[in-house]
């Protein structure tokens, strides 16, 4: 091994979900809005074939792109796998609850025993494989909310709990009132946003054995446009993808997946020909001085 190589594996490795596993990239469900199922299916489909094998969605989803409202894009899931439900056994579902408009936020346990239920009935399944509080609310205690969360789990609505958003404190603060580790937090992670490299969230991760899924893995398309992301970024990534004989897009993403916490990308993409061909990232090789050479042109400054 060079001496400047990363962990060997790391990119195609599988990912821990609990007991559970999943692969290195995952379907992200916030902008499916179309309300046509085959084209749902069509989407899950090639999701499996690309072995992706985690979907995440959100009860909130479906308030934006013009979705049909609160709880839409669960509905058009739940509508899939009625429509087929061997391919719901195939995937761990993973959802959120914990945004409660016109509430900003809400983990009290009235609110998300209910939602928990909204989400089971509109998903049209007996269990949700990972329930994650979307934002954290400062206004639950963190006990109230482990002993909300253990309770919808020993009442087997939801096999493993997860986070998201919350800061390394706000996780630690729940994962000490919980009888064992959570399965994941989900931070918004790309090569164009490097919070919780540096926040310490990735290393609350590492630590404790939870699984990191980034969301945004292409800071929301923003690192295939270029719009918005710093052009020597830009040209960091054109130049690997040049020398590995591949896209910029693929670079990006097997740069969040190089990171030895070994995190999920959640990609957004609601086109199956483009989950097919970030798979590529797989087959990207960055060593250190690639990745530093991306967190520098990120960042806009050499490191010390
Ligand atoms: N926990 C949270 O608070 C939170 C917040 C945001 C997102 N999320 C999760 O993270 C998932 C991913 O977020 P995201 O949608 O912002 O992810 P993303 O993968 O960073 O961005 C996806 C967007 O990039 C566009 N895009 C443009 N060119 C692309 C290309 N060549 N390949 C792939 N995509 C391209 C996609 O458009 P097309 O559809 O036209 O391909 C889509 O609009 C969401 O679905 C959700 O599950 C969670």
């Amino acid at each position: 091994m060079k001496s400047n190589s990363l962990a060997s594996n790391s990119l195609v490795s599988p990912r821990r979900i609990g007991d559970d596993t999943c692969g290195p990239l995952a379907l992200g469900c916030w902008r499916l809005t179309n309300p046509d199922t085959s084209y749902t299916l069509r989407l899950l489909e090639t999701a499996l074939e690309e072995g992706m094998t985690l979907i995440d969605t959100a009860d909130v989803y479906g308030l934006d792109f013009g979705g049909s409202g609160f709880g839409g894009n669960e509905e058009i899931l739940g509508l899939a796998f009625a429509e087929a439900p061997s391919l719901r056994e195939k995937f761990l579902v993973a959802t959120k609850g914990g945004i409660a408009p016109p509430v900003p936020y809400d983990s009290s346990r009235k609110y998300l025993t209910q939602a928990c239920e909204e989400s089971l009935r509109r998903l049209q399944v007996d269990v949700i494989d990972l329930y994650q509080i979307h934002r954290p609310d400062f206004y639950a205690h963190p006990c109230d909310l482990a002993e909300t969360l253990e309770g919808l789990r020993e009442a087997g609505k939801i096999r493993h709990i997860g986070i998201s958003n919350f800061t390394p404190n706000q996780h630690d603060a729940l994962s000490t009132c919980l009888s064992e580790p959570l399965a994941t937090t989900q931070p918004e992670f790309s090569a164009a946003v490097l919070t919780p490299m540096r926040d310490g969230t990735l290393d609350r991760c590492m630590a404790q054995g939870v699984t990191p899924l980034a969301w945004s893995p292409l800071a929301g398309g923003r690192l295939a446009t270029g719009e918005g992301v710093r052009p020597e970024l830009i040209e960091v990534l054109d130049r690997l993808a040049d020398r590995e004989g591949t896209d910029r897009i693929a670079v990006a993403l097997a740069f969040v997946l190089a990171h030895p916490s070994e995190p999920v990308a959640i990609l957004g993409t609601t086109k199956p020909e483009r989950l097919r061909t970030a798979t590529a990232a797989l087959q990207v090789s960055l060593d250190r001085n690639d990745c530093y050479d991306i967190i520098e042109a990120s960042e806009g400054v050499p490191l010390p």
